[in-house]
């Protein structure tokens, strides 16, 4: 038997710890004969899953970790894990118990004994597998949620949203710097990535029930597959970012109708009813901006929030400025009809807004 090594089974992990030492007997256990590593990669988690995971890596050299400091993301914990092995396969595996790991000798063996393969698939959803004890619930938005990956899917992937894969790791090194690595998906971004379509195996395996800790897929999450399959379809066009920041300006045009409408009707004159409809629009705009759009930068407490608010109240009064100055000068000088001169000026306000506030209000400085 050769020691070189075969396999790192990469384990992203948050709030993990009671399945730590678990993960790692069983891995024991399926993995025995094979030359393997697992790595964990913790974000920092607060019950101290990355500690428990050191305490088994000091007995057992097979086991690593990576804790990272003030990231979250699990598709970007799977790439940075994928990316620290030297073996030449990488497979990836929830921390939870969840996923069968006694399949990981067969994706190993698929690997190594077909040169044409590049990825070894568990999928839930090819005969002999299946998604447990799921709700209905869980059934019909996991359907939903695969139903609109196949519209960015090259293949004809049965579960392209299984957390559960072994790939060949030159193939990462590969397609990394291209991945999006937003959210929960990484297997679809890796697959999507690709330029020349990855050839894939499937095997199928039952979802388990968790038994400790909890799941955190929840709405962020959800959210942040819609922004991946966008990123992957349109992005190229018209960055994420900017067309949710647009969005949410659209959305802050209503507000700022109604609230100009509501002080009107209660008697107000129209310059104080504008007022208040531009600040409740600017302020509405920020706050939703701080949850989604820069939801990873978030401004928390007070003074920050504050001083956030200001700036960026300040940044989209300069860009009306700008947005009104263009419109006039195309209407008035160079005789734009209203509506695209009208137009022209939302665009260049909006582009100001999103370019200044994402340095002067989000920014790191
Ligand atoms: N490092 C890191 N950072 N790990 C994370 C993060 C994160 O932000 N979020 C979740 N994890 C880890 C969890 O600790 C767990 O080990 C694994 O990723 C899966 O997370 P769960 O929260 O248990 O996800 P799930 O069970 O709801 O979803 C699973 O099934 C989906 C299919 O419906 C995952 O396998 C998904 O990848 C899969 O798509
Ligand atoms: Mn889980």
């Amino acid at each position: 038997m050769s020691d070189l090594l075969e396999i790192a089974v990469v384990i992203p992990t948050f709030n993990e710890r009671a399945n730590v030492p678990t993960l790692v007997a069983k891995l024991d256990q399926a993995l025995v004969g094979r030359q393997w590593e697992a790595i964990f990669v913790d974000d920092d988690s607060p019950d101290g899953t990355a500690d428990a995971a050191r305490e088994l890596a000091r007995l057992d050299r097979r086991v690593r970790v990576i804790q990272r400091i003030g990231r979250r993301g699990l598709s970007s914990a799977c790439i940075e894990g994928m990316c620290a092995t030297a073996a030449p396969v990488v497979a990836v595996i929830d921390g939870d118990l969840q996923h069968d790991e006694t399949l990981l000798p067969a994706m190993l063996d698929l690997l190594q004994r077909d040169t044409e393969l590049d990825v070894v698939v568990g999928s839930r959803f090819v005969a002999g597998g299946g998604t447990g004890d799921w709700d209905r619930d869980r059934v019909a938005k996991s359907a939903f949620a695969t139903k609109l990956s196949r519209r960015v899917l090259k293949g004809d992937l049965s579960d392209p949203m299984s957390g559960f894969f072994a790939i060949r790791t030159d193939h990462v090194r590969r397609l990394a710097p291209d991945l999006s690595a937003i959210g929960f998906k990484i297997l679809l971004d890796l697959m999507t990535t690709s330029s020349e379509p990855l050839r894939f195996a499937e095997l199928p395996y039952t979802f388990r029930l968790r038994t400790e800790g909890e799941s955190k897929l929840d709405h962020v999450v959800a959210m942040e597959y819609l922004i991946a399959l966008y990123d992957r379809m349109f992005g190229h066009v018209v960055p994420v970012r900017f067309a949710m920041f647009s969005g949410i300006g659209v959305l802050g045009v209503g507000v700022h109708m109604g609230v100009l409408g509501a002080a009107l009707s209660l008697g107000a004159d129209f310059l104080l009813a504008q007022i208040l409809g531009a600040m409740s629009a600017m302020t509405f705009n920020f706050f939703l901006n701080n949850t989604l759009t820069y939801r990873e930068r978030r401004l928390k407490g007070f003074r920050k929030l504050f001083d956030g608010w200001v700036s960026f109240c300040i940044v989209c009064s300069v860009g009306l400025i700008a947005n009104i100055g263009i419109a006039a000068f195309l209407h008035d000088f160079r005789d734009g009809s209203a509506a695209g001169s009208a137009l022209a000026g939302i665009l260049v306000g909006a582009v100001w807004n999103y370019a200044l506030s994402s340095k002067f209000t989000w920014g790191r400085y």
